[in-house]
């Protein structure tokens, strides 16, 4: 049993890999498909939640460390994604490194990973979408817009917008890429009017005090606060850029490109990060920014209402590529599991025509659009940072492990200072997973056995390293 569940999988360079996936991204696809993923309701939303009730003006720190973390695993990420093909991320390079069954783990947690982030930012995503049509007189009803546990039937447009996603996944990644990019623009435009404006009505009295949460702290009732509780929360402003890595099979030179895609798509969402957060608590004061949509309702209360409207429409197009490209990762990941028997071989069926895996893009369109639609997701932030951090963990370790047992691969990128780089990303995204909740820790654990009953009851048995053994 043991030799199993430690069976590591070859490494297959890129350029020996052969895909029936499509190769059409350019290095400046990927890196808006970063910038795609990264900014959304992390920026949009959680930092309001954050600076009010965990950091204060000290959310920019809260910033700083969750990116610091991000570059240690993105650094990480560059290299291992240089040197050993396939699209399956995290997942993938486990099986090299650690062997099946933590292999297995991780891509069973980056499953949730993607899954839940993209039913939750769908709900949002229809909170803002019904905002804008009532502004304009055509708001839908409540039964429509709310998940039956919420008190509403169906909510409609979470649901809808997956399935309109599905289709632009179906008809190609080069198509997806487009459309990925020109909503980014949008999202871009609108965050720098938010700074354009911003930065002529900074008082600086709101920055004081700086720090009103400490650095941490569990209250009574098992909360977190202080800057560190902060940046475990904000740190979901930052999942995303690991999905890059999961376009490897269609990046044109995957070598030169997703190292390029993931670090400068992660060293920019940071820095716009910065800049927002420590614009939107110079504003207005901190204790203020506790609403749904923190970026709008500071600038209406800096008396420009057309911003807030213009602010919608970027929020609207820029969660959209959010869920755009985690869906998409999340199809890759499925897909490489099932490639390697790990999962059914029913999801690695690929389209002749479009060139992309339709059944697993169907299928978890088709679940994630029911779950977006009927369960009210609203705090379901934490679970995704948990999952992430720990992928992030596993990635890092994999670089220092596989610098040992495989010193001799062709490595076009590699991690600067090995191995402290590294080391770093394991300490810092370990010590984030410490601040987050308990219940938070609970349910990461439900979900993990839930995995472990796959592997032994189905996946040990159709590994395709069985079939060779
Ligand atoms: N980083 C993504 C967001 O903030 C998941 O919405």
């Amino acid at each position: 049993m043991l030799h199993k569940i430690f069976r590591t999988k070859q490494i297959m360079p890129h350029e020996q890999g052969v895909t029936q996936l499509k190769r059409c991204l350019s290095a400046w696809d990927l890196a808006f498909l970063g910038v795609g993923a990264i900014i959304g309701t992390g920026i949009f939303v959680l930092t309001g939640i954050a600076a009010a009730t965990q950091a204060g003006p000290a959310i920019v720190l809260s910033f700083v460390v969750a990116g610091l973390a991000c570059a240690f695993a993105a650094l990480s990420y560059a290299e291992l994604s240089a040197a050993i093909g396939g699209c399956g991320s995290a997942y993938g390079y486990s099986y090299a490194a650690f062997g099946e069954l933590i292999a297995f783990i991780i891509g069973w947690d980056l499953l949730l990973e993607y899954a839940i982030s993209v039913a939750a930012v769908a709900n949002g995503w229809a909170g803002y979408l019904n905002n804008a049509l009532t502004a304009i007189g055509f708001g839908l009803p409540e039964m429509l817009t709310k998940a039956p546990m919420a008190g509403g039937f169906i909510n409609l447009p979470a649901a809808l917008i997956i399935l309109v996603l599905m289709f632009l996944l179906i008809a190609g990644v080069k198509h997806s890429a487009k459309a990925n990019n020109m909503m980014v623009a949008v999202k871009l435009v609108t965050i720098s009017i938010f700074i354009g404006i911003a930065v002529f009505n900074v008082h600086p009295e709101n920055w004081q005090p700086f720090m009103p949460f400490g650095w941490f702290q569990t209250l009574p009732g098992g909360q977190t606060t202080g800057v560190l509780a902060g940046a475990s929360l904000v740190f979901f402003a930052y999942v995303g850029f690991d999905a890059v890595s999961t376009a490897a099979e269609e990046a044109k030179d995957p070598q030169k490109d997703l190292p390029f895609g993931i670090v400068s798509s992660l060293v920019f969402c940071t820095l716009i990060y910065i800049i927002v957060s420590g614009l939107l608590t110079g504003v207005v004061n901190y204790k203020e920014l506790n609403v749904s949509s923190p970026v709008a309702h500071a600038l209406t209360l800096m008396g420009y209402k057309w911003g807030a409207a213009v602010i919608s429409t970027g929020v609207i197009s820029g969660l959209t590529t959010v869920m755009l490209v985690l869906y998409y990762g999340l199809t890759r990941i499925i897909f490489a599991m099932s490639r390697d028997g790990l999962l059914s071989p029913f999801f690695s069926e690929v389209s002749e025509k479009t060139q992309t895996p339709i059944r697993v893009i169907i299928i978890s369109g088709v679940i994630m659009a029911l779950i977006a639609g009927l369960v009210p997701l609203g705090e379901l932030a934490e679970l995704v940072n948990i999952g992430t951090l720990a992928a992030f963990v596993l990635v890092c370790l994999g670089v220092i492990v596989l610098r040992i047992t495989h010193w001799d691969l062709e490595r076009p990128f590699r991690a600067p200072l090995n191995p402290l780089f590294p080391v770093l990303g394991v300490l810092s995204c370990g010590s984030l997973m410490a601040f987050l909740p308990a219940i938070t820790w609970l349910r990461f654990i439900v979900w993990l056995i839930l995995g472990l009953v796959v592997y032994f009851v189905y996946s040990i048995k159709h590994s395709k390293l069985e079939k060779n053994a």
